[in-house]
């Protein structure tokens, strides 16, 4: 990992933007360890962590994903060095949030309203629908996909998000768990420009209330 250097939080925050265009050289084993070290780091509900990881390096599996069923012809996606699919574990996530509240009363960590509150919510989350465990479980995945994000800034790599793609297609041709939901794709490679891109974003005045 030599092209990694120290970038403060705040230059990885601005110096990200989605890349969709790479060169040859491949994403190494140990750049996508370092992304996925950041990713375990990230905060969760209950520290439930329902985050699930696969690699995807293979050349002529990352040609599938370009390709119309997979992902509505996102033709770029077979350049990327890897695609990281990433998935939520929902009934982790419940079974793993119970722990915790479990842990926490038990040892005392929290007490009183605050825990009664918390089993409230752990009762909630686990009688809720399939659809609102998977919100609430991608909701954590998603600050762990950030974290990847940021961390590959630093590591000289891009990244692009991708949501538009075919679930189940994917889950097939990797061989996914059925009890897993894939929430995105994080293409990943060395961008094929070092272009700074402007961010289009709102003003403070339109995203904070007054
Ligand atoms: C949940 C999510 C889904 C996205 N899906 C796609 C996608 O399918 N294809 C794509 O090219 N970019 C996708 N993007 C990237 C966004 O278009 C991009 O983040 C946004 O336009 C802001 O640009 P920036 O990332 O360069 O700052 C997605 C981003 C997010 C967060």
């Amino acid at each position: 990992m030599s092209n990694t250097e120290h970038v403060g939080v705040m230059d990885a925050i601005t110096g990200r933007h989605s890349v969709r265009a790479f060169t040859e050289e491949p994403v190494s084993t140990e750049q996508l360890d370092a992304l996925f070290q950041a990713a375990r780091l990230a905060p969760s509900s209950l520290n439930s962590q329902p985050w699930r990881y696969k690699a995807v390096v293979d050349k002529d599996m990352l040609q599938l994903f370009a390709t119309k069923d997979v992902s509505r012809t996102q033709t770029w996606l077979a350049q990327a060095g890897a695609i990281i699919v990433c998935c939520a574990d929902t009934s982790g996530y419940v079974r793993d949030s119970q722990a915790s509240a479990f842990y926490y009363r038990e040892n005392d960590l929290i007490t009183g309203d605050s825990m009664d509150g918390i089993e409230d919510y752990v009762e909630r989350e686990s009688s809720a629908a399939a659809s609102a465990q998977f919100g609430a479980a991608a909701m954590n995945v998603g600050i762990s996909i950030s974290f990847m994000m940021l961390r590959a800034i630093e590591l000289g790599l891009g990244t692009c998000w991708v949501g538009m793609f075919n679930e189940q297609k994917i889950k097939e041709m990797l061989n996914i768990d059925s009890g897993l939901r894939i929430v995105g794709l994080l293409a990943v490679g060395h961008p094929a420009s070092d272009e700074v891109v402007e961010h289009n974003r709102k003003s403070l005045d339109e995203i904070i209330l007054s």
